[in-house]
């Protein structure tokens, strides 16, 4: 694991504009988890869960009567979840009972959900539902779903969580910007052609680092993790996942002015800020001299608005 505590930052951080960066002169934390505390994680995963759950519900048709009233099952739940999670003590360890119990009981929620998810790719890749979400679209979701899972089969262990390797941390997160690059130019009206040419051009710069990433793990197999080209190699993925970021701020700003033309809903487009927040932080711990995204917010901006 590559943990170099250089103090160099590059440009990194300097470039960041909008409400990611906050307060953007914290150095590394020195946690393999991105200075994130087990209650954090919780909070991140079920919101992100929670709101997967609405996606669903909202690119399934009307005439599917089941599987839409299925996705909803999961509101309450997560939103209960969410609720319980809030009052978990902030620095709790996972040997603690009342984090174990809290991971035991969540265990099957993330499962199941993970399992209707599963379900809903298999019936869109033999076309045997009405559902306006691609095979791929799952992969992406699933992906994430699993994540948590991994980290849950620790924490009702009462152990920590190993964190992922940057190999496996880049895999999981890369995949999921291309997803939103992709799905963010599918939302946007054809006319605003500048804005889906932008979305584009990040999306072929996160598929030319999913191939690198790849060929990280072939070095791998013969040298150790945290090598320079490596190192190099997060900084520039981070810092593309902060241009994209703001990108995505100016995209969502001009659709709370009405100014966008698209078919997305608030919900969808905000939902990448969380996760992007969330990888920024894993991933700066790998990058010397790079600020902690200790500001950057785990929770989409709306969400104060649903309660
Ligand atoms: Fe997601
Ligand atoms: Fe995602």
């Amino acid at each position: 694991m590559a943990m170099q505590g250089g103090t160099t930052g590059g440009n990194l951080g300097g470039s960041m504009s909008g409400n990611v960066g906050g307060s953007m002169s914290g150095d590394i934390s020195g946690s393999l988890n991105g200075g994130m505390s087990i209650k954090e994680e919780h909070l991140f995963w079920l919101e992100v869960l929670e709101d997967h759950a609405h996606f669903l519900r909202d690119y399934l048709s009307p005439e599917e009567t089941r599987w839409w009233e299925e996705a909803e099952r999961f509101f309450p739940l997560f939103r209960e979840a969410i609720r319980q999670a809030e009052a978990l003590p902030q620095t709790a360890s996972a040997s603690s009972p009342q984090m174990q119990a809290f991971a035991a009981g969540v265990y099957p929620l993330a499962d199941a959900y993970c399992r209707l998810e599963g379900h809903m790719q298999h019936l869109r890749l033999f076309n045997q539902v009405n559902l306006n979400l691609t095979p791929s679209y799952f992969n992406g979701t699933i992906g994430e779903n699993r994540e948590y899972l991994r980290q849950l089969s620790y924490w009702t262990r009462g152990v920590p969580a190993p964190p992922l390797a940057l190999t496996e941390l880049l895999d999981l997160w890369i995949e999921d910007q291309i997803g939103h690059a992709v799905l963010l130019h599918g939302l946007l009206d054809p006319v605003e052609r500048a804005l889906g040419a932008e979305a584009d051009r990040y999306a072929s710069i996160f598929s030319a680092y999913m191939v690198k990433n790849r060929a990280m793990q072939g070095y791998e197999r013969f040298t150790a993790p945290g090598f320079p080209a490596e190192t190099r190699f997060a900084a520039e993925v981070l810092e593309s996942v902060q241009g994209f970021y703001a990108f995505v701020q100016r995209v969502v700003a001009e659709y709370v002015g009405t100014e966008l033309l698209s078919k997305a809903t608030l919900r969808f487009l905000e939902h990448h800020f969380p996760e992007s927040c969330y990888f920024m932080r894993k991933l700066a711990v790998f990058v010397p001299g790079a600020p902690a995204y200790a500001e950057c917010p785990l929770t989409r901006p709306s969400r104060m608005l649903d309660r």
